[in-house]
């Protein structure tokens, strides 16, 4: 399945060779080219690039791989890199690599001499079902992420799935957890297509990649800027976000985003029985494709008020009192409803309950 879809906003190809990208370079001219690569994409995936660009005057910027990066110090320092080699307001950056890379090139293009071009190559599951779409931009700043960035579109997300093949099975069940969530926010037939993954063999992502890009697109249309219906896109992230906090600040090896994610939609699940028209079988649904590809996350009781607080924290909450989007169906979803405390120490209990040691 191919996918090539313009609009406005959107311009996303998804292809198996760069012919597309190719075209679009000659036909959008541009002074100098940059190309923004981490140290494991300058090392998989530039090579791939540079193969069929080899006429092309690319130059290189890289930084360190990791969330780590995502950093003001390391804008400050590509900032300098661009002035220092002559990018000037028609040059083009480049973004290749997962979503520390798209959002970090993203902030700084769309920053650079009031911003420039730039477009993503997003080469990991999670940058090319997310992160590359939908135009947020940012760094994180003072532990906390994405405080400081911009809403600015790339002219170009151009997906390459053949890039997937080097990307380590961990980080693609990461993007995993992205795949999931459209899905059940979607419709039942796109569960159905996700159900086809085979983790080792990445050509069998190819059609979970459009479909799940097609719905992210469309929501994201309807709602640019997340007054109303984009908002649903945060299913599983009230919860998950303070699973992922409380990971990061106890674990030596913290979990990633999406394998909080994962949990948080767990429990999410819970809370729409709790509170919006969820019936047990959708609920049963979710929760089982969900746990076929993620491990638990052992929570004890006693961390339940330290995840509360990371949830007051939240930018979900309004005036002290957190907002979350919730299921009504698989495919439906309410992104407005108010939760208690209460309501959350219970769910958060029962998850202990039904799957903690
Ligand atoms: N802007 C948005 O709307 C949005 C949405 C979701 C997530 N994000 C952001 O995305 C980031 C997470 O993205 P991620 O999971 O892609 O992380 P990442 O960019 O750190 O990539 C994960 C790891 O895989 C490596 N990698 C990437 N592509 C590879 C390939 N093809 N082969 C081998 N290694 C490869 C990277 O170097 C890194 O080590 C977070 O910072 C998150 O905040 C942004
Ligand atoms: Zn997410």
């Amino acid at each position: 399945m191919e996918l090539r879809s313009y609009t406005q906003h959107y311009h996303i190809i998804i292809e198996q060779q760069f012919d597309t990208l190719k075209e679009w370079i000659d036909e959008h001219k541009h002074s100098s080219y940059f190309v923004l690569v981490d140290s494991n994409t300058a090392i998989h995936c530039l090579p791939k690039l540079l193969e069929r660009f080899d006429e092309m005057d690319f130059e290189i910027l890289e930084m360190e791989a990791g969330e780590s990066s995502k950093s003001l110090d390391t804008a400050q320092t590509l900032w300098h890199q661009l002035m220092e080699k002559g990018a000037d307001r028609d040059s083009l950056l480049i973004n290749l690599g997962g979503g520390v890379v798209c959002d970090m090139g993203g902030f700084v293009a769309s920053t650079f001499k009031r911003g420039i071009d730039f477009i993503h190559i997003p080469t990991s599951l999670l940058a090319m079902v997310d992160a590359a779409i939908g135009g947020k931009t940012g760094v994180n700043f003072e532990q906390y992420k994405n405080q400081i960035g911009t809403f600015e579109h790339a002219k170009l997300v151009y997906v390459f799935p053949p890039f997937l093949e080097t990307l380590p099975v961990r980080h693609l069940k990461n993007g995993y957890a992205e795949v999931i969530k459209h899905a059940v926010l979607d419709r039942p037939k796109h569960l159905d297509e996700i159900r086809k993954v085979n983790w080792n063999d990445w050509r069998s992502f190819q059609d979970i990649i459009t479909i799940s890009i097609i719905f992210k697109t469309k929501v994201i249309q309807s709602d640019f800027e997340e007054s109303g219906s984009r908002k649903q896109l945060n299913f599983g992230h009230t919860i998950g976000h303070a699973i992922e906090s409380l990971s990061l600040k106890r674990d030596k090896e913290p979990i990633l985003h999406g394998e909080a994610i994962a949990i948080g939609m767990v429990i999410e699940t819970f809370l729409s029985k709790k509170l919006a028209k969820l019936d047990g079988e959708d609920a049963k649904i979710i929760i089982s494709e969900i746990l076929n590809h993620f491990e638990i996350y052992n929570l004890k009781p006693d961390t339940i008020p330290n995840i509360l607080e990371y949830i007051v924290h939240d930018k979900k909450v309004k005036e002290g009192v957190p907002y979350f989007a919730l299921l009504d169906q698989i495919g439906e979803a309410d992104w407005n409803i108010k939760v208690s405390e209460d309501n959350i120490r219970e769910v958060l209990d029962q998850y202990i309950a039904n799957y903690c040691s």
